[in-house]
């Protein structure tokens, strides 16, 4: 079975509103690629003049962070609910910024993918090891128990149209990509634990993706991997480069 190819724009906090709307027409004709899914997350301020950009185009929308309950006093929150209604599709959820800068852990990151499939939003969900543990050696069971953890009671239906997203920490915004072999090694041991965890067609169907310091000259062999099935991109999602992730 041949996976849709994905590729996701991770704008973190960058572009104002207006920036955004100018962002999407400049990639507007450079990202037209209707055989794979093309993805902007962008950031909570930006979901609503963003949706109104892309009206008419192949582009999904997505965004960056929301909280687990529906309504109340959460202040500064967004919920499920609100992204729905204004037209996301898909949701980022434990992206190591927020792991290790904002300090959410696995039960919350586990919470907040049931919650993404019960609102109807399809996760994308960040995994990855640090510096210390790929020299250590051990990154792969550590990734191995990060995807366990995560999707705890989250039936095989839903990991059938969720996203992984494979982003060694070393290799996020420091220009230092992992190999394409380095990256298929863990795309490909991600499958396995899905497979372990569910079955063989689960496996077979979540789709994986490689990000960190993916740009227009690495992505084409990244993504000729087989079980890279896209690209979560920060930087390079802000340029025209993006186009040609796209269509690598
Ligand atoms: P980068 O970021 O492409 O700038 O390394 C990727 C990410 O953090 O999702």
């Amino acid at each position: 079975m041949a996976r849709r190819r994905i590729i996701a724009g991770n704008w973190k906090m960058n572009m104002t509103p207006s920036q955004a709307v100018e962002l999407c027409a400049t990639l507007k004709d450079l990202v037209n690629n209707d055989a794979e899914d093309v993805v902007y997350c962008v950031p909570a301020i930006d979901i609503v003049p963003v949706a109104e950009a892309i009206k008419g185009t192949n582009v999904k929308l997505g965004a960056e962070n929301f909280y687990i309950e529906d309504k109340g006093a959460f202040t500064g929150e967004i919920s499920a609910p609100m992204l729905k209604e204004a037209g996301v599709e898909y949701i980022i959820i434990g992206h190591s910024e927020r792991r290790d800068i904002f300090g959410e852990n696995d039960i919350l990151i586990n919470a907040k993918v049931k919650k993404a499939f019960a609102a109807g939003l399809k996760p994308i969900l960040c995994c990855g090891e640090s510096l210390a543990l790929r020299k250590a050696g051990t990154y792969k069971e550590w990734i191995a128990r990060q995807i366990k953890w995560d999707l705890t009671d989250v039936t095989a239906d839903q990991v059938k149209e969720l996203v992984i997203a494979y982003e060694p920490i070393w290799a996020i915004g420091t220009g230092e990509t992992a190999t394409a072999d380095q990256a298929q090694e863990v795309c490909k041991m991600i499958r396995e634990v899905i497979a372990d965890m569910y079955d063989a067609a689960t496996a077979e169907a979540v789709r994986i993706q490689y990000g960190g310091s993916m740009n227009a000259g690495n992505a084409a062999e990244l993504l000729s991997k087989e079980d890279i099935d896209g690209g979560l991109i920060g930087g390079a999602a802000l340029k025209p480069d993006f186009g040609q992730i796209v269509n690598a």
